[in-house]
């Protein structure tokens, strides 16, 4: 698929890899562009400022009514990228109750999920086009720290693979991208070296426009991705380590 005259809609597009998204759009040429945002007063200074391809949407990912109105408004999406997502930072045994879990659950798999199906029509009718979600390293080996939000990349690191079974026979491309530490304020007590969020951005609009199916941006996913394949268990075990005491 080619990115630049594309429709896209980008959700948490306020800030971060979101962010990032959009320019990134901007500059591959993208026709439109709509910035969904839990709060559309928090995307209104970028719309402003190319108000003829950039299209507010107020959107949080986990009300389905919400979704469905984005769907209305952007009939003519080709491109979406599924970038919103939290974490709630918890160990799997020694965060304090469920609820942060639950919470990563419901927007990091059941909000995307829920994109993912109400959009998967729309791109169907405008000749399959491509979805791009935005999931983590983590998803694919558990990172103690960040256990439960480890498990809701990995829940939908699965769903991927089975949108591109599902949709195959409509033609969309489905991009898995799978960052290490980048630098935005969700991880902003990371304290290890992180990409900036232009290269999620770029390194993900690239492979839409290729066809690459996995997106390794940075040097520790890419590290992390070749130690998976060279020695799953050994690599499990090695950020397993990594536990706090
Ligand atoms: N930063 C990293 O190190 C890193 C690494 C791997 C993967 N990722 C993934 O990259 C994606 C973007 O993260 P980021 O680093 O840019 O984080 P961020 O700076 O915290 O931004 C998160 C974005 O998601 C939005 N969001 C959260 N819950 C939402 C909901 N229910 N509905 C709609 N929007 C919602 C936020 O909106 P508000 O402004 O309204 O809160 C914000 O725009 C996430 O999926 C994250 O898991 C990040």
């Amino acid at each position: 698929m080619d990115v630049s005259g594309c429709t896209a809609l980008v959700t948490g597009s306020n800030r971060g890899i979101g962010r990032a998204f959009v320019e990134a759009l901007q500059k591959a040429g993208a026709r439109r562009i709509y910035c969904a945002a839990r709060k559309t007063s928090s995307v209104e200074e970028m719309v402003a400022s190319d108000p003829d391809r950039l299209v507010p949407i107020a959107l949080d990912i986990t009300d389905d009514a919400q979704i469905a109105a984005a769907v209305e408004q952007a009939g003519d999406v080709n491109l979406l990228v599924n970038n919103a997502g939290i974490a709630r930072g918890g160990s799997l045994t020694k965060a304090e109750s469920l609820e942060g879990a639950r919470a990563e659950m419901d927007t990091n798999y059941f909000g995307t999920l829920a994109m993912a199906r109400a959009f998967a029509p729309v791109l169907g009718a405008n000749d399959g086009g491509a979805i791009v979600n935005v999931l983590s390293i983590s998803g694919l080996v558990n990172f103690p720290m960040i256990g439960s939000y480890s498990a809701s990349k990995a829940a939908a690191h699965s769903m991927t693979q089975g949108l591109r079974a599902d949709l195959a026979g409509q033609g969309t491309e489905v991009v898995g991208v799978y960052p290490g530490p980048i630098d935005t304020d969700m991880a902003e007590d990371v304290e290890m070296p992180k990409a900036p969020p232009s290269a999620v951005a770029e390194a993900a609009l690239a492979a839409v426009g290729d066809g690459t199916q996995d997106v390794f941006p940075d040097a520790m996913a890419a590290q992390i991705s070749a130690g998976l394949q060279q020695n799953a268990k050994a690599t499990a075990k090695r950020i397993a380590g990594m536990a706090p005491s």
